[in-house]
């Protein structure tokens, strides 16, 4: 009896080893000179990611055997767990499913297993109600599996657009991302980049050069400057890896683990009831005059906390989250200093997105105005302004979370509306009384409406600022609008925390319905 007891144990003991040989060689990836030449080049291993991104030993891998299912051309090549890692753990306590491509292995490239294993962990992450994360660093289509490789995009393509507004889905991108790997994180949430050690594009310098004879590099061409600046594409820059882990992490904090929960709370020991002189000396009375928003911003929120989302791209306007008593908002703000806060298309993109993100998540929107309106020029109207400001419109209409409007200045034409007026649903809209709201400026509205008059008169100039000046007074204030019920109410800027807060607190519990449709058709 006891032999047979110890012949089992040899016997399990023996398959035990083996298998623990198999997972340090899936372990191992692409071995040892691969991975020397990935943390030479400031990258983290796609395993270290993992480590770095989830609470320490959280991490539990899910198809640790899983082999490529190529055939001919991928005969005799050893793709070490597909080249992937997927699994889940937790960040914060809360639970997150996340991929992490390895470079090492066939250049992370994708193929019909690989992302089987990808699509797996996005139904859990679905089924069970949590975010997915991508760790991002693959060469693309895997160019030896043919279509099997494209079809595996499109497996993946697929459940980025279905799951989308289910679950947070979050995408870093930290290394060469080429063709469809590029694709899959444009379809979610967020997409974060390492600076340096990053690019995206379709199609390589190489295949550039041969097709319109440009020369690039890898960098002018997708790395993180070129997407967090120029094309929108990426809503984050960070140095390195680690801090770009970290940005996610943050990240995380704002948002509830899908659309069916409302975002963590969290306790602060900022007063409710703390006032913001400082407010006072920020907003100049020259309606001319900049001053900078995000100082308005960081004054009212929880102890100054603010993540800005695209700071780089349409600085123009401003999106970020922050917090009010403890409640994740997300932020909308015009910035004087730049383009003078006008609306343009990148603006309106940047804007229109981020207020439906907030949406899907149950982040509510407080907005921050101070807009002339959407920026003039040839430029703007030939590259569709028109199709692009009727982004922000459908967005702050179709969005059923808290909205909160603050008119700190100027609040004009079109731009009144699109930055989320009473008409266009906003639940509570407050001004301070610096607030002017009107169709257009005092000088422009004068010249038009009062052509004759000037025109006419024996002394243009005075007449002209006469009618300026009338004009002023009936609307540059924020008393007209507040008179017409546009306006709930005219706040002194040092209590704009506690109205807000208030005002958020009177609204967590709102519900909106819409009428019945398959889904709208927002202009794109
Ligand atoms: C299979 C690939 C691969 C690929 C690279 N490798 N790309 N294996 N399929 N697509 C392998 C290399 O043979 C090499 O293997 C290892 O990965 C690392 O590649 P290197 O070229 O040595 O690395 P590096 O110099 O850093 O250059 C990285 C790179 C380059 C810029 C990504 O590899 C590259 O341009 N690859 C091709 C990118 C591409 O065109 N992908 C297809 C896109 S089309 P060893 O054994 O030497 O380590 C696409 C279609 C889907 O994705 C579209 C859906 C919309």
């Amino acid at each position: 009896m006891s032999t047979r007891l110890e012949d089992t144990l040899a016997w399990m003991n023996e398959l035990t080893a083996e298998m623990e040989e198999r997972r340090k060689a899936v372990h191992r990836g692409g071995g040892a000179a691969r991975q020397k030449k990935q943390r030479d080049a400031g990258k983290l291993t796609a395993r270290e990611r993992v480590t770095a991104l989830l609470d320490e030993d959280s991490f539990v891998e899910l198809g640790v055997f899983t082999e490529h299912a190529g055939f001919e051309m991928m005969r005799g090549l050893d793709a070490p767990g597909e080249g992937v890692v997927t699994g889940y753990g937790t960040i914060s306590g809360r639970t997150v499913f996340v991929f992490s491509q390895d470079f090492t292995v066939l250049g992370g490239s994708l193929g019909k297993m690989h992302a089987q294993k990808i699509a797996k962990v996005m139904d859990l992450a679905v089924k069970t109600g949590a975010p997915i994360i991508g760790l991002n660093d693959s060469a693309g289509a895997r160019i030896q599996e043919g279509v099997d490789s494209l079809s595996g995009y499109g497996e993946v393509f697929y459940r980025n657009a279905v799951y989308s507004g289910v679950v947070p889905q979050i995408s870093a991108i930290l290394g060469p991302c080429a063709g469809g790997a590029v694709y899959s994180p444009a379809l979610t949430d967020f997409v974060l980049m390492s600076r340096g050690s990053s690019y995206m594009f379709i199609t390589g310098p190489e295949v550039i050069k041969s097709v319109t004879k440009e020369t690039v590099t890898f960098e002018e061409l997708g790395g993180a400057d070129v997407h967090g600046r120029r094309s929108g594409v990426a809503h984050f820059e960070a140095d390195g890896d680690e801090a770009v882990l970290a940005t996610i992490r943050e990240l995380l904090s704002y948002l509830p683990q899908s659309a069916k929960e409302q975002p963590p709370f969290k306790q602060t020991e900022d007063p409710e009831s703390r006032e913001t002189p400082e407010l006072l000396g920020i907003v100049h009375p020259d309606q001319r005059r900049p001053y900078p928003m995000v100082d308005v911003i960081r004054a009212v929120v929880d102890d100054g906390g603010w993540l800005e989302v695209q700071p780089e791209f349409a600085k123009n306007i401003l999106c970020g989250f922050a917090r009010l008593g403890g409640q994740a908002v997300g932020i909308v703000a015009n910035n004087p200093r730049h383009l003078a806060g006008t609306l343009n298309i990148d603006a309106s993109d940047k804007a229109a997105r981020f207020i439906r993100t907030c949406d899907c998540y149950n982040v509510p929107v407080v907005t921050f105005v101070d807009v002339t309106g959407f920026l003039p020029g040839v430029a703007q109207e030939h590259a569709g302004i028109i199709r692009h400001g009727a982004k922000m419109l459908y967005a702050y209409a179709e969005a059923t979370v808290p909205k909160i409007t603050l008119i700190v200045r100027k609040s004009y034409g079109g731009a009144y509306l699109a930055m989320n007026s009473r008409d266009m649903g906003a639940d509570v809209v407050l001004a301070w009384p610096t607030a002017a709201v009107a169709v257009m400026g005092a000088e422009g509205a004068a010249n038009i409406i009062y052509r004759r008059e000037i025109g006419g008169s024996q002394n243009p100039d005075s007449t002209r600022a006469a009618k300026i000046s009338e004009y002023k007074e009936r609307f540059d204030n924020p008393y007209w609008a507040a008179g017409r019920g546009y306006i709930d109410d005219v706040i002194d800027p040092k209590g704009t925390r506690q109205q807000l807060i208030r005002h958020l607190r009177m609204l967590r519990e709102k519900e909106e319905a819409r009428p019945f449709k398959k889904h709208g058709n927002m202009p794109l």
